[in-house]
């Protein structure tokens, strides 16, 4: 089939070469001249497992092109997928600006029958707000699908080959059978096309991810009680995971979630309730503990050093939001340093993949290490706020020889209390 993609950020670039991967004649448009002329060189402009071994060969074999007219892409696809930023506007609701934008200009070139597929994260409504902005300007026929995305960074290839379910709301037959055809390479192991109404497809999204916020949040919270009474955390979620209807995913405790989509859909979805004369007053607690979670090892930081962090240094292993991406939007570790630095601490950072971000934001404000273990020299504590798998298993002699104070706060609960106590060290976690 022909496809045109609009918006090659993260979600548009997995989603055009995930449907190059299977045969199809992805042209993917993005207005950012310079990002197009490295794509068309083979660069892929993300950093996310697997997908530059599927760029390249899609890019080799045809299949996936890249341009900055999006006429172009119309002319191209018989689906075009909207896969545009939705950023969070200063109220906290999803700014619709870009995909209404391209809407408008769609309805001006649109020449024959179009399928367009909404993939961004929207609010309710969306959809019908994308025909009307079509319709101004459109003399033939169109239909307009709500397709949400559920890729999480990090296995976002893997989620987009082999999903759990497909979701696509539509009310039009003609458009529905072109979607089931479209997905079908990818659901082979049964897993489900789910077809429902536009509207119900676009709070499916924005309720799976603040249902999953809720979650992490509850064990958030209760991770803090177990600190107060003693109790254990990581028994207490095993005990939990282990009822299938609760299972065990998602159940980690730490420094609260981060990220591109948990914090804005969450606080998205509370405002459309507002706007719909609901109040979400769940929502409002989760947001609200999550902001106190990204900064719930600080307290704990100041009572080692008697409140007094001037001149201490600090070193920080992660500050990628979670491991196996270099996306630092929401990143805990970044509202930790920020409160470091605030209170006079120096900080020497380490992350295998983030660090460029960083010192984009960063600039010097704080050190950069090599490695790992460069990041420890002379450190008076060491702060773990992304869990990388090379962080799991660590030479802590080694440790101990470089830090010259022999404490680890650790935000993601990497090891057992027992195993850090036992080398010698002061180990603070979550919830233990
Ligand atoms: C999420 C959704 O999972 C995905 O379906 C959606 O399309 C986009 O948002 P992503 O943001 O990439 O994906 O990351 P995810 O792995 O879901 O983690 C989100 C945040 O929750 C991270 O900050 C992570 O550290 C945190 N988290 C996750 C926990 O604190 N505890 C857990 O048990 C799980």
């Amino acid at each position: 089939m022909k496809i045109a993609v609009i918006g090659t950020g993260y979600v548009g670039l997995v989603t055009g070469t995930c449907l190059a991967e299977t045969g199809n004649e992805v042209l993917c448009i993005d207005i950012d001249q310079e990002k197009v002329n490295k794509m068309q060189n083979g660069e892929v402009p993300i950093y996310e497992p697997h997908l530059d071994v599927l760029f390249e060969r899609n890019i080799k074999a045809n299949r996936l092109r890249f341009s900055t007219s999006l006429e172009e892409g119309l002319e191209h696809g018989d689906i075009i997928f909207l896969a545009l930023p939705t950023p969070e506007d200063e109220d906290g609701s999803a700014d619709l600006k870009y995909i209404l934008g391209v809407a408008d200009n769609i309805g001006k070139l649109i020449k024959d029958y179009k399928v367009i597929v909404d993939k961004s994260t929207v609010p309710v409504g969306t959809s019908d707000k994308v025909k009307a902005a079509i319709a101004k300007h459109a003399k033939v026929e169109f239909d307009v699908v709500s397709n949400p995305e559920f890729l999480r960074e990090g296995f976002a290839v893997d989620d987009f080959l082999k999903p759990e379910r497909i979701v696509v709301g539509s009310s039009s037959e003609r458009a529905t059978k072109l979607m089931e055809k479209l997905y079908k390479p990818y659901v082979r192991s049964g897993n489900p096309i789910i077809i429902m109404d536009e509207k119900s497809a676009e709070l499916t999204k924005y309720a799976s991810n603040s249902f999953l916020a809720a979650k992490i949040t509850f064990m958030n919270e209760i991770a803090n009680f177990c600190e107060k009474v003693g109790a254990d955390v990581d028994k207490v979620r095993i005990g939990m995971g282990t009822d299938s209807r609760i299972g065990k995913r998602f159940l980690f405790p730490g420094i609260g979630y981060g990220g591109s989509c948990f914090p804005k859909d969450v606080k998205a979805l509370h405002k459309s309730g507002q706007e719909n004369n609901y109040n979400f007053k769940i929502l409002d607690a989760v947001i609200n503990v999550n902001v106190r979670q990204k900064l719930v090892l600080i307290p704990k930081i100041e009572n080692h050093f008697n409140n007094d962090l001037k001149g201490k240094n600090i070193a920080v292993w992660g500050l990628a939001f979670k491991p196996e991406t270099d996306d630092i939007r929401e990143a805990p570790s970044l509202y930790m340093i920020e409160e470091l630095l605030s209170q006079g601490a120096n900080i020497t950072a380490f992350d295998p993949e983030a660090m460029s971000n960083v010192k984009r934001k960063l600039g010097t404000k704080i050190n950069f290490a090599n490695s790992m273990y460069e990041a420890l020299k002379d450190a008076d504590a060491l702060i773990i706020s992304t869990e990388w798998s090379i962080f799991r298993t660590p030479d802590f002699s080694k440790m101990k020889d470089l830090m010259v104070g022999h404490t680890i706060f650790d935000g993601r609960n990497l090891y057992e209390v027992k195993d850090v106590v036992n080398e010698g060290f002061k180990y603070i976690s979550i919830g233990r």
